[in-house]
């Protein structure tokens, strides 16, 4: 299966970013003018969009950052219950207020640490740009937890940079250690999965999986990967 690799449509960017201006005009614009760049540029939400379509199943959305994909699931008309967890409590409270501000009522924000704990849950799994943050051991704990978490017609979706010796995961690597050094991301990448690593925990677990190249205008090695219950 292959996934829309355009990225929202200008308006559609512009019109979740404004959940994000600040309250007074003196306010930081900085969320507002990351969320409009990064939605009117990178494929991976039309692709996520894509892949949980047609499933009614409650979404945990693993290191969720500002909550993103709540908004954008909004504006697709996939109201589905929404969980999004994350480590960094100040992106928490400003996907909360940009929820409420959006009034997406079916959306939750807690914060963890994936590396520590994993909250419980049963329905789909939203894994996205969140993998290389944790060692190899972490990873295996989390993808063996979110498949067990997959209900019937649930979806488990990762959006993930492979391990690949290549120019695009040079790329990666690179575009990783510098969201890190300043200051964006303040965790350091720790592990890339490889494919072979995934393809033997859905195996493991006799789970249908689809991988699908998600470069769409960027240099780096993103893959898109949709694995559920065979039917
Ligand atoms: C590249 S961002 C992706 C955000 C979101 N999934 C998206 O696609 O917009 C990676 C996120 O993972 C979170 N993260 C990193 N390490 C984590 C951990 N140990 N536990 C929970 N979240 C973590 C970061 O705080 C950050 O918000």
């Amino acid at each position: 299966m292959s996934h829309d690799t355009r990225p929202l449509p200008r308006q559609r960017a512009t019109e979740i970013a404004n959940a994000f201006l600040p309250e007074r005009f003196w306010g930081s614009r900085w969320d507002y003018y990351y969320v409009r760049e990064k939605l009117a540029s990178d494929p991976l939400y039309p692709g996520v969009l894509d892949a949980l379509r047609g499933s009614s199943a409650p979404l945990l959305d693993i290191g969720c950052g500002l909550g993103l994909l709540a908004h954008a699931l909004h504006r697709d008309g996939q109201s589905l219950p929404y969980h999004g967890v994350d480590i960094d409590a100040a992106k928490i409270a400003r996907a909360h207020s940009a929820a409420q501000r959006a009034k997406l009522a079916q959306a939750e924000f807690a914060t963890a640490d994936l590396a520590r704990e994993i909250p419980r849950h049963a329905g789909s799994v939203a894994i996205l740009d969140v993998l290389q943050y944790l060692s190899a051991e972490a990873q295996r704990r989390l993808l063996d937890a979110a498949i067990a978490m997959l209900t019937p017609g649930a979806r488990l979706v990762i959006r993930a940079a492979l391990d690949d010796d290549g120019r695009r995961g040079h790329y990666t690597r690179l575009g990783d250690r510098f969201a890190h050094l300043t200051g964006w991301m303040p965790s350091a990448p720790k592990h890339y999965p490889s494919t072979e690593a995934l393809r033997a925990a859905f195996n493991n677990a006799a789970l249908q999986a689809n991988f699908a190249p998600l470069f769409g205008r960027t240099p780096f090695n993103h893959w898109l990967i949709v694995a559920a219950r065979p039917v």
